[in-house]
């Protein structure tokens, strides 16, 4: 009989404990040699050389792969390098399909490729059916989704547009940083591959820069693991040690970031210098009924326009405290960006206008702070506008 699979909770906590065949270590050890010794001539360990393998960093990809329901993934040294990463597996010229709305990093990454001819872009919204059928019909190589979407938290059905772009012939690619495991998991809805900005809620602690590539079959994870490898993109130990440690704790932190979240959201939505949010556990956002569906939550990020012009918006941010004026998300302290100057600032005016991503827009990281403090804050900074 074969043993039930742990729950995901479970497997956060207990995942690679116990087994250090050097001392019994229960945390297992860092292990931070860039090479292996090998037992002569074609005898090689389980490791030669730290940039193709590394027991921390296989730890990290086969605890997360698990989590993800993929065969296997590689850990990188940041997002971006995970999602460069599996740009490497389509061809010179070929089509990739991207949100209009995605994270500005990864915006600039796409078209920079495209400049250099590495690739063709088509950034389309894809909540729009006729665009993503105009989308499809140009017989992309590589669909890539992002939801929610960052900074703007629009979601899109990962089982929908996996079905029409699996049929078109595209690879589907779905960023989860926004959600991590323990909300949603795209391999489970169709999707080929997941990349993460491991930086954000996997490793949850603001402390380290990180990302990770997983794919559902082993074949595609073998690939991967083959480009890591080749180009040289592959994570640092001391960084998947510490990832590993933040990951123990994923289900406990979001729960309570979200709950904030929650409690955040209904207070912005009913305030007057508040014109709109965008969260989808609230249930007038359009994303609700779709969050229900393929989510276990929604999460703990959520963006807002003020009611206000770019001088308004400089005036709330000077005030914050709990509330650091910072990039990043998913990290236990709460943060808040101003996505136009800062996170989104690659884009171009035109793309920002197009994506919705305004001057009066804030996005707010909510951590894990009590919700009474990060609301008095807010109510605060409101009533001083
Ligand atoms: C949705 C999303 N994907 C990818 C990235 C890139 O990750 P990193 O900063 O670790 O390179 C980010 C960073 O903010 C992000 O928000």
């Amino acid at each position: 009989m074969s043993a039930k699979p742990p729950k995901s909770v479970t497997h956060c906590v207990s995942a690679q404990l116990g087994k250090d065949p050097g001392y019994g270590a229960v945390i297992p050890p860092l292990y931070l040699s860039s090479t292996y010794k090998f037992n002569g001539l074609d005898q090689m360990g389980p490791y030669d050389y730290g940039r193709g393998g590394n027991p921390n960093r296989d730890a990290l990809a086969e605890t997360i792969a698990t989590l993800e329901g993929g065969a296997g993934g590689v850990v990188t040294a940041s997002g971006m390098a995970a999602i460069d990463l599996v740009l490497n597996l389509i061809k010179a010229d070929q089509l990739v399909i991207a949100p209009h709305d995605a994270y500005g990093g990864t915006h600039r990454l796409l078209n920079s490729r495209q400049a250099q001819g590495r690739l063709r872009v088509l950034f389309i919204d894809q909540n729009d059916p006729a665009a993503v059928a105009a989308a499809l019909a140009a017989k992309p190589a590589l669909f890539f989704i992002e939801t929610p979407s960052n900074p703007l938290m629009r979601l899109v059905d990962i089982k929908a547009l996996s079905i029409a772009a699996k049929n078109a012939g595209a690879l589907v690619v779905c960023d989860n940083t926004f959600l991590s495991p323990a909300r949603q998991t795209p391999l489970a809805l169709g999707a080929d591959i997941v990349v993460h900005s491991t930086t954000k809620f996997l490793n949850g602690h603001s402390d380290v820069v990180g990302g990770i590539a997983i794919a559902k079959e082993a074949e595609l994870a073998e690939k991967l693991c083959w480009w890591a490898n080749c180009i040289g993109v592959t994570g640092a130990p001391f960084d998947s040690y510490l990832t590993l440690r933040g990951l123990r704790t994923l289900h406990a932190r979001l729960d309570i970031q979200e709950a904030n979240a929650l409690a955040i959201a209904r207070f912005l939505q009913q305030h007057p210098q508040v014109s709109r949010v965008y969260y989808p556990g609230l249930p007038e956002d359009p994303g609700y009924a779709l969050a229900k569906a393929q989510q276990s939550g929604p999460g703990a990020i959520l963006s807002f326009d003020l009611a206000s012009d770019r001088d308004g918006v400089g005036r709330f941010v000077a005030g914050t405290q709990l509330f650091q004026l910072a990039e990043s998300l998913g990290g236990t302290e709460s943060l808040i960006c101003h996505p136009a100057s800062m996170t989104h600032r690659a884009m171009d005016e035109e793309a920002r206008q197009k994506a919705g991503i305004g001057d009066s827009l804030l996005r707010l990281s909510v951590g894990l702070e009590c919700a009474e403090d990060q609301i008095a804050e807010l109510e605060t900074l409101l009533a001083a506008l």
